[in-house]
């Protein structure tokens, strides 16, 4: 049996995953309201991948809802996307994000738990680290949070750390990402959000593309090697291989693990910039701007434990990144439709 649900399959890191999934020969059901995405997205998933995926239109939160997959469906395993995911959002709204993120997991839990599916793999984020760790991070440093989204994952951490406690037939990974770009090489399928990017290479496509006139580099006065800052990037498709290789992990142990996606090494705004500039055959425009609200100077992972527990490890690098992010905005410059 090797049915997998994945909520929140139609977005940035599901489809690519769903695709991963499928080349790997298990069959995908995907639960996804369409609150960030596209309903196309799946028909992209089955185009790159020749093979038919089952889509229920529906929300977390909603207990009826995930019953009728759980009923229809004989589901083995869960991986978990769907979310709120923007920080500055969650600032605003905190109890959408509590409501939606936690709410929604408890409800996916009770029924996976009512049709007997122990086995979760859950989007957990670097943001966990807090700003009081000093990288390279390892699993077993104290997570804390900033902001209402980052408490969404040391929470629901938390519930299935206890959930595990309570049912030692209980097994859940959660996979700590670090920063998420790239593309599927096919260009069909992409980081896609609404408005005005927060994120930094999402922002960057859309100087490329000339739909943004220059990038705001936020501050160039950090403790690091160009003063601007370093974070962990991995190409999408590494991480979505990451959580095949989490899945069988999770159907061959029991208990809770926490494991970081990243490449373990770092690089700065303008190492991105200069790389995509690269990619897309043009500078990135940009300015300096003071320092963002809530920002670290240097965020990347210590990736052993994934090497350890799943033999997993991230295989490409910034430029390729880049690349397949341009190939996929230059294909799709009004997103996926
Ligand atoms: P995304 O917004 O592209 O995908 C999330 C999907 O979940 C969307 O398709 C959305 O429509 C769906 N969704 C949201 N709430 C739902 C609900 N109540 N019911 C059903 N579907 C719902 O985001 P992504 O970048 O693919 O992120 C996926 C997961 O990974 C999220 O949990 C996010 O917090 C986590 N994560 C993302 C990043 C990142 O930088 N992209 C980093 C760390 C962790
Ligand atoms: C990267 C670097 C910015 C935009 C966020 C969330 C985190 C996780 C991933 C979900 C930083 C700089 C950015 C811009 C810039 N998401 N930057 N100009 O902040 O590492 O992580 O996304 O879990 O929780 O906080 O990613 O892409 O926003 O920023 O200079 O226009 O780029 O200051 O140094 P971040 P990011």
């Amino acid at each position: 049996m090797n049915k997998i649900l994945v909520t929140g399959g139609a977005g940035f890191i599901g489809s690519h995953t769903c695709v991963e999934l499928l080349n790997s020969g298990y069959d995908v059901v995907i639960m996804d309201n369409l609150c960030n995405s596209k309903e196309a997205a799946i028909g992209r998933i089955e185009k790159i991948t020749g093979k038919k995926v089952k889509f229920y239109k529906a929300d977390i939160c909603d207990f009826d809802s995930c019953c009728k997959i759980f009923e229809e469906n004989e589901i083995d395993s869960v991986i978990h996307f769907a979310g709120l995911k923007a920080v500055g959002e969650s600032v605003r709204i905190p109890v959408e994000y509590y409501s939606n993120n936690i709410t929604g997991t408890l409800e996916l839990i009770k029924a996976m738990k009512k049709y007997g599916c122990k086995k979760i793999v859950f989007s957990s984020s670097a943001t966990v680290y807090g700003m009081n760790n000093k990288a390279p991070y390892t699993e077993d440093m104290p997570t804390s949070a900033t902001n209402p989204y980052g408490y969404t994952k040391v929470m629901i951490e938390q519930i299935l750390r206890d959930i595990c406690v309570s049912d030692d037939s209980f097994s859940a990974v959660a996979l700590r990402y670090f920063n998420p770009i790239g593309a599927h090489s096919s260009g069909l399928i992409g980081e896609d959000p609404n408005g005005i990017p927060n994120n930094l290479v999402p922002y960057i496509a859309q100087v490329a593309i000339g739909k943004l006139e220059c990038l705001s580099v936020y501050g160039d006065d950090y403790d690091t090697p160009d003063g601007t800052g370093v974070r962990d990037y991995i190409h999408v498709c590494d991480l979505a291989r990451g959580h095949v290789d989490a899945v069988k992990y999770a159907s061959e142990h029991t208990g809770f693990e926490a494991v970081n996606l990243g490449t373990g090494k770092g690089s700065s705004v303008l190492e991105v910039a200069d790389a995509y500039g690269k990619a897309c055959g043009k500078p990135i425009a940009r300015k300096i701007a003071p320092r963002r609200a809530g920002d670290i100077a240097t965020s990347f992972a210590d990736a052993s434990k994934a090497a350890r527990l799943f033999n997993w490890q991230a295989k490409a690098d910034i430029n390729q990144m880049c690349a397949d992010s341009w190939n996929f905005t230059k294909n799709n410059p009004d997103g996926i439709k």
